[in-house]
């Protein structure tokens, strides 16, 4: 995720920044950085780790200067090396970036192919190469900052310096948050509000597509096309240590958005994106050597599981024992000792899960652990850890978590496959290429569908009960659809298995109540169209969530159609979130409930 912040105005600026990239680590900690501008030099510190070790080495050689942009690093893109560490320098260009510029390499090429010599393996340096690029050429810093943002694509939120400008720092958002904080004679800059609570609760956040040039007189705002654009300014009431919403109206809604950005930040730790393997940070299980995996979780983690029990069953030959932790620890599952055990959680801190971990470690399983955080309980007791680096998940709700469990139990999936020898190097290969490309179709679904969604929700939540049918791995998806709807709008909602709705809830069906069918066109699609089929003959409602493919074979009305791209297999589940997120999200709204404290529940279950 990253954290960004800049201040320019009349005090020295390197203590300050750091303090309020303290506040900001919670974005990553993979390594830090300060850069000013003092008596016409550019000048930077950096270290590797956490921002303490930046600390100690600007203490042993500080940094004058009354203007400064600074780091704290979520690796997305390169090692977390001193060297990949942010602000970014090129020609007296100094750059520090939160998220992931798409098109890089192909700007890189071509930089490349015009001479120029890369430092770092990050995407962020095509930025500092290309602005320096565009001066050299004859551009001003205005025209050249422009023009780059023209050129590139992808999530950002960016902060700029110039040599030649020490009153000057340039910032520019699309995705990733970006709070201007008004001071007395300076301004400031950083990625929420609580970085710069010590300094001005005055805020101004810019909107996507915005790019803005602040100077100790305040800041220019300047839209999309470069005209001035005004933005509120309001009293920020953010208190240290938490965490921001942004512009977004729940934290549910922030986090849905997040999971482009937070999905490949996860996927760089299991993926080796150049040689297009799966590269397992944890080697405490030998996935070769077992005759089975026994997978236990709660909630929407036990989802995520069952999901990752077709995949581990299909590319690594692995049978799965999965149930919820909470009959998984009573049921005396009798389990070989020579096989090995997930427990997915997002805290790491739930009871249950943690009860079944125990009872797996007594029985002498090999323990692996897909948590999100990586101090808690059940990652300290795991004998290897899976660390889905979602980053803070606050709404109660999951979702982020969801899609990134999903992402990480995809690559052992993969891994396993190939440790065992049921898939070969090439299918490895294309299997690791669909992973690579997720991040991007999920933000191309993400723009797309979210006014049709917002659309149907208003439907939906006049409705007291909603079906969400689906086979393969979307008969997992379709009781997480309905575990979000009910979970928020407090709507009574139902997941079933496409095929049982013949042996029980097909008598429901009427004219009421809304059935959601998720049916990519994939080996179950004509079994699925089968299925709707019984629901249009008795009058149900569908609305049918499905692929280009899918939405060109299917000749049955529907009350609406949600038509996403085609993608394999695989990440089809990562991908068929997105709609259901939203789907409960807007509904939820649309009712007035608290999103992201919903009655009766909370986030971290440590009872039983
Ligand atoms: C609670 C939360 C869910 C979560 C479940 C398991 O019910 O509301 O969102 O899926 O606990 O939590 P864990 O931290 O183990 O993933």
């Amino acid at each position: 995720m990253c954290g960004i912040v800049g201040i320019v105005g009349v005090e020295p600026v390197s203590e300050r920044l750091v303090e309020a990239l303290k506040r900001l680590e919670y974005r990553g900690y993979d390594s830090a950085g300060v850069a000013t501008i003092h008596d016409g030099r550019l000048d930077r510190r950096r270290a590797e780790g956490k921002l303490v070790n930046l600390d100690i080495r600007l203490r042993g050689e500080p940094l004058p200067g009354t203007i400064g942009i600074a780091h704290t690093r979520w690796a997305t893109h390169g090692a977390p090396t001193e060297n990949n560490a942010h602000p970014h320098f090129t020609d007296g260009v100094a750059v520090v970036h939160n998220g992931i510029i798409e098109n890089f390499s192909e700007i890189k090429d071509e930089l490349i192919a015009d001479g120029a010599t890369f430092a770092t393996q990050t995407d962020t340096e095509v930025v500092a190469q290309l602005l320096a690029k565009l001066i050299r050429e004859g551009m001003d810093e205005r025209e050249a900052m422009r023009a780059m943002l023209k050129r590139v694509t992808g999530a950002y939120a960016l902060a700029v310096m110039f040599r030649e400008r020490p009153d000057m720092i340039m910032a520019a958002r699309s995705g990733p948050p970006l709070a201007v904080g008004h001071g007395r004679g300076e301004m400031f800059l950083g990625s929420d509000a609580i970085a710069l609570s010590p300094f001005t609760n005055e805020i101004t956040y810019l909107v996507d597509g915005d790019w803005a040039i602040l100077t100790p007189a305040g800041v220019e705002i300047l839209g999309h096309d470069g005209h001035p654009v005004k933005r509120q300014r309001q009293v920020s009431h953010a208190a240290a240590y938490m965490v921001d919403k942004g512009n977004h109206r729940h934290f549910m809604e922030k986090e849905i958005y997040e999971q482009p950005e937070v999905i490949s930040h996860a996927l760089g730790h299991y993926v080796d994106f150049l040689d297009g393997r799966v590269s397992l940070p944890d080697s405490a299980i030998d996935f070769s050597a077992i005759p089975s995996l026994a997978i236990s979780a709660c909630g929407t983690a036990y989802l995520a599981g069952l999901i990752g029990k077709y995949w581990f069953e299909r590319y690594a030959r692995l049978p799965v024992e999965i149930d919820v932790a909470s009959e998984f620890r009573y049921r005396e599952i009798p389990l070989s000792p020579k096989a090995a055990a997930l427990f997915i959680s997002q805290s790491g801190e739930t009871a249950d899960t943690l009860a079944s971990l125990r009872y797996c470690k007594d029985l002498g399983l090999k323990i692996g652990a897909v948590v999100n955080v990586r101090e808690s309980s059940i990652a300290r007791e795991a004998d290897a850890v899976f660390p889905i680096l979602a980053g803070p998940e606050i709404g109660v709700a999951s979702t982020k978590a969801f899609t990134c469990q999903l992402g990480v139990l995809a690559a052992l999936a993969v891994g396993a496959g190939r440790a065992r020898g049921t898939i070969s190097a090439e299918e490895e290969k294309a299997l690791v290429r669909h992973l690579i490309e997720m991040p991007r179709i999920m933000s191309q679904v993400l723009n797309a569908i979210q006014p049709v969604m917002e659309t149907l929700s208003r439907d939906l939540s006049k409705c007291r009960d909603v079906l969400y049918l689906g086979r393969g791995t979307s008969f997992p998806l379709a009781m997480e659809g309905a575990l979000k709807l009910k979970e928020i709008s407090y709507i009574h909602a139902e997941g079933y298995a496409a095929g049982e709705l013949k042996h029980g809830p097909i008598a429901l069906i009427d004219e009421n109540m809304p059935v959601i069918v998720i049916a990519p066109h994939d080996r179950f699609f004509e079994k699925t169209i089968s299925n709707m089929q019984e629901v249009a003959a008795r009058g149900g409602r569908i609305i049918f969530i499905t692929d280009e493919a899918g939405a060109a074979a299917s000749k049955l009305e529907t009350m609406a159609t949600i038509v996403l791209p085609n993608v394999d297999e695989l990440i089809a589940p990562m991908i068929y979130s997105i709609p259901i997120q939203l789907l409960a999200y807007h509904t939820a709204v649309f009712m007035g409930t608290d999103v992201d404290q919903p009655r009766n529940l909370a986030k971290s279950v440590t009872v039983e």
